[in-house]
């Protein structure tokens, strides 16, 4: 499929109609932003068309510009939230650039000396995808030798397939082999029939929920450490400083933010400084 929506007329997904119009690609774009914060240009109309074509399919519809007129005229959510499920990048691997969870293994006892040794920790991965994240955390959290010490991890993401994917905690030997050192491969995942799966004692650690980022997160509770890694880049900065703040009602005093390696707070939110120099880690300035 070519890179931009151009001039050129082209096979369309649906077998012989044309490729997305302007019209019906911002139709598509606006609901996305709407209802997931996601940012897509017009130079996007190519993702648009590779994403969707399966739910074109699905529901028999002649092409994109049916799917975009029953989003003019209907009020589906479930067309709605199917197309969002369909944009979300939800690239992952375990343990991502090294340097956070090198960061979180070391700072794990400075939080166990900090607090009495019945109060949970709480420790928040804010656009989980697949799991990867949580259960990265939750193998450092093993390791950290915190003892008896309660921890909680709480993954949350918009995407529902996602989530439920995280929940089985059971990946394929590509997934595997994107971050899992061998030997905690050997210690923390049995061999299924089906995949890898992560053992009991790690699982345990780690609850998932399907929650949007836009939506109020008060619920989920106070945190001693969020990751929220690789979601803001999709945003608006208008949702990024919403989201941020968001984030910062949810820190413990104390609590430290761990941002993608293209993420920054700077220019964004005032309520985060750079935490001693760490990569990518940011402590929550007191209100
Ligand atoms: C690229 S993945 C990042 C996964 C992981 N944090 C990492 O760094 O490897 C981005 C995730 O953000 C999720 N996401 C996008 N918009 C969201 C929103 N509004 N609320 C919650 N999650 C969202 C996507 O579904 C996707 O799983």
């Amino acid at each position: 499929m070519s890179g931009a929506a151009g001039p050129l007329r082209r096979e369309g997904i649906a077998g012989g109609s044309d490729a997305i119009s302007p019209a019906d690609c911002l139709t598509i774009t606006d609901l996305v932003r709407a209802r997931s914060g996601i940012v897509l240009g017009a130079d996007k109309a190519y993702l648009v068309e590779s994403r969707l074509e399966q739910i074109v399919r699905n529901r028999r519809y002649r092409g994109l510009a049916e799917l975009a007129a029953r989003l003019r005229t209907d009020r589906n959510d479930e067309l709605a939230d199917e197309i969002v499920e369909a944009i979300t990048t939800n690239e992952t691997l375990f343990f991502r650039d090294g340097k956070p969870f090198e960061h979180l293994r070391l700072h794990l006892p400075i939080l166990d000396n900090a607090h009495p040794p019945t109060r949970p920790l709480r420790i928040w991965s804010a656009a989980a995808s697949s799991g990867q994240e949580c259960y990265s955390i939750a193998i450092t959290v093993l390791e950290a030798g915190l003892g008896a010490r309660p921890v909680q991890i709480l993954g949350t993401d918009i995407s529902v397939e996602q989530i439920n994917r995280a929940r089985l905690g059971l990946y394929s030997d590509f997934e595997v082999q994107r971050g899992m050192p061998t030997q905690k491969l050997a210690k923390y995942f049995s061999r299924t029939d089906l995949g890898w799966q992560v053992v009991e004692p790690v699982r345990k650690l780690v609850e998932f929920r399907r929650w949007n980022l836009l939506d109020d997160t008060r619920p989920l509770g106070t945190f001693d450490l969020v990751f929220c890694r690789n979601v803001l880049i999709y945003f608006d900065i208008q949702t990024k400083r919403k989201v941020l703040d968001a984030i910062w009602t949810h820190l413990a005093p104390g609590g430290l933010l761990y941002l993608g390696g293209a993420e920054t707070t700077f220019g964004v939110s005032d309520r985060f400084v750079p935490y001693s120099g760490a990569y990518q880690v940011y402590s929550a300035v007191p209100s």
